[in-house]
């Protein structure tokens, strides 16, 4: 599934109706460089989950988590993080969180602790300056049932 947005706005629209659909253990890894709008898109991840606060980049903190009733969002960003490192941020225990739902930016280092089933969105900036290409895909039951959730 392909998807341009056109502005932030529509990046976090976007967002809003993937996050609605989520619950404990899913996990969405969002690829893409600097700028393409993986932040943008997981506040309104966020925002979609439940949670009504601000998010930011948690560049410098590796994680925050976000609350949104019994559910708790995990914002990782594995920016510059060597394979090595993964074990300390608790990297596990967020993906085992039975209640929570993880969204992991520069997800590369952290690749043999994801679930198969899981959601990849690939964000890459298109033609015109606030254009955005976001290609989503997943394998197995549960990412081709929130992908088929999100169509309509
Ligand atoms: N269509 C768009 N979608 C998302 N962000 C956009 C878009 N157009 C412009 N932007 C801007 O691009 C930047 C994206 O930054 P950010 O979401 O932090 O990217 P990343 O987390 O991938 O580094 C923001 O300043 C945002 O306002
Ligand atoms: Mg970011």
């Amino acid at each position: 599934m392909i998807i341009e947005t056109y502005s932030p706005v529509q990046t976090r629209v976007l967002g809003r109706r993937l996050g609605g659909v989520l619950r404990g253990l899913d996990v969405i890894c969002l690829y893409g460089n600097l700028g393409s709008g993986k932040t943008t898109l997981t506040q309104g991840l966020a925002r979609g989950a439940g949670f009504r606060g601000r998010v930011v980049s948690p560049t410098f903190n590796l994680m925050r988590v976000y609350k949104a009733g019994k559910r708790r969002i995990f914002h990782i960003d594995l920016y510059r993080v060597s394979v090595d490192e993964t074990g300390d941020i608790g990297l596990e225990d967020a993906l085992s969180d039975p209640e929570g739902i993880c969204i992991i930016e520069w997800p590369e280092a952290g690749d043999g602790f994801y679930p198969s089933d899981r959601l990849e969105l690939r964000l890459s900036h298109a033609e015109g300056g606030q254009a955005r290409r976001i290609v989503l895909s997943g394998h197995g039951p549960r990412s081709r049932d929130i992908l088929r959730r999100i169509k309509d």
